[in-house]
């Protein structure tokens, strides 16, 4: 029996039991995104209050072989060609976890939630083939270690992305902070103080995909005027993870505004990410940047206990769609 996978809710499945729940965690790149791809490091941390999450249960009538359900994965993608692209991206994983585990295909549905929005910079993908990949481990009684679901997730940021750096996959399969460099080993980081965000939406979907291959392109075209962009961006990213782990708190916002302002010449911020910036350091928060791929998606804000409130009506206003809040601990 193959694969198949249904759009919810899954037909002629009554009375299913669930036996196992996996999940894996959003992510958002607090310093570093786009000028990793090119070898800089990046800081990336879990925001395990939104997950992706996949229940297993076992087939009723049995035989049906392996059915995935993707509940509400089409939340932010109208089914339509986008959705195909969901559809096949799970296939795959499933394919590939089953190759790699050498495992036979369980006669198993599994169904798939994210409250991730997804092309939005947040990790939906790499968070739905982790939580997917744990599941399917489960369902074949047997243990994937994070290396490995890690290699795999990674296979299928490649179909997302196309030339990933492989920050997503690591901290959303390890769901620790990270300070990432491609081709390193990787490097979990202490947090000395805790910090908290606010993550605005711009309610824009954006492909990194593409996003990435247009700074190519402008790398391509003019290396001279690109590369000190890059460098000056891992500079900041090196001078943040010293800020994060001594927890001098007070150096982040500056840091994001600047990064934020070499994104800009890099061409992946928008008007409505510039918006909801200057929105939300206007209503006090201590900084403010793009984060992920940009050309919409999420943007992020320092804030205080004091400022948070404000910040989140000022972004409202400016436009984000939802504003989710994260608190980094150490
Ligand atoms: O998945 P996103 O949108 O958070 O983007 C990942 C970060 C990039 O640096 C833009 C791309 C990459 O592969 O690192």
């Amino acid at each position: 029996m193959g694969i198949v996978i249904y759009h919810y809710p899954v037909p002629a499945a009554s009375s299913v039991k669930i036996m196992i729940e996996a999940s894996a965690p959003a992510k958002i790149i607090l310093f570093g995104e786009h000028a990793v791809v090119y070898g800089q490091p990046a800081i990336a941390v879990p925001v395990s209050s939104l997950r992706a999450t996949a229940n297993v249960a076992a087939n009723n009538p049995s035989g049906q072989g392996l059915r995935i359900a993707a509940a509400d994965l089409n939340e932010v993608l109208p089914i339509s060609i986008e959705s195909e692209i969901v559809d096949h991206s799970l296939a795959a994983t499933a394919r590939l976890v089953l190759k790699t585990l050498k495992a036979t295909t369980p006669d198993v549905t599994i169904t798939l939630h994210s409250a991730i929005p997804m092309a939005s910079g947040l990790g939906s993908g790499a968070a739905v083939s982790a939580a997917l990949g744990r599941a399917l481990s489960a369902a074949v009684h047997q243990t994937i270690e994070n290396e490995t679901l890690n290699a795999l997730v990674y296979e299928m940021e490649k179909t997302y992305h196309g030339t990933p750096s492989g920050i997503d996959n690591t901290v959303i399969v390890y769901e620790q902070p990270v300070y990432f460099v491609r081709g390193a080993p990787i490097e979990k980081m202490p947090i000395g103080a805790a910090f908290t965000l606010l993550i605005g939406d711009t309610g824009q979907g954006a492909l990194t995909k593409i996003a990435v291959g247009d700074v190519r392109k402008l790398f391509e075209a003019d290396p001279e005027r690109i590369q000190p962009i890059l460098d000056e961006i891992g500079a900041l990213v090196k001078r943040a993870k010293i800020a994060i782990e001594s927890g001098e708190i007070s150096e982040l916002g500056p840091l994001m505004l600047k990064n934020h302002a070499l994104l800009q010449q890099l061409t992946v911020s928008s008007h409505e990410l510039d918006q909801l910036v200057e929105a939300a350091v206007n209503a006090g928060a201590a900084g403010a940047k793009l984060s992920g791929g940009g050309r919409g998606g999420n943007m992020i804000a320092l804030v205080t206990p004091e400022s948070s409130e404000n910040v989140r009506q000022a972004l409202l206003n400016a436009g984000a769609v939802r504003v989710f809040e994260t608190t980094v601990t150490p």
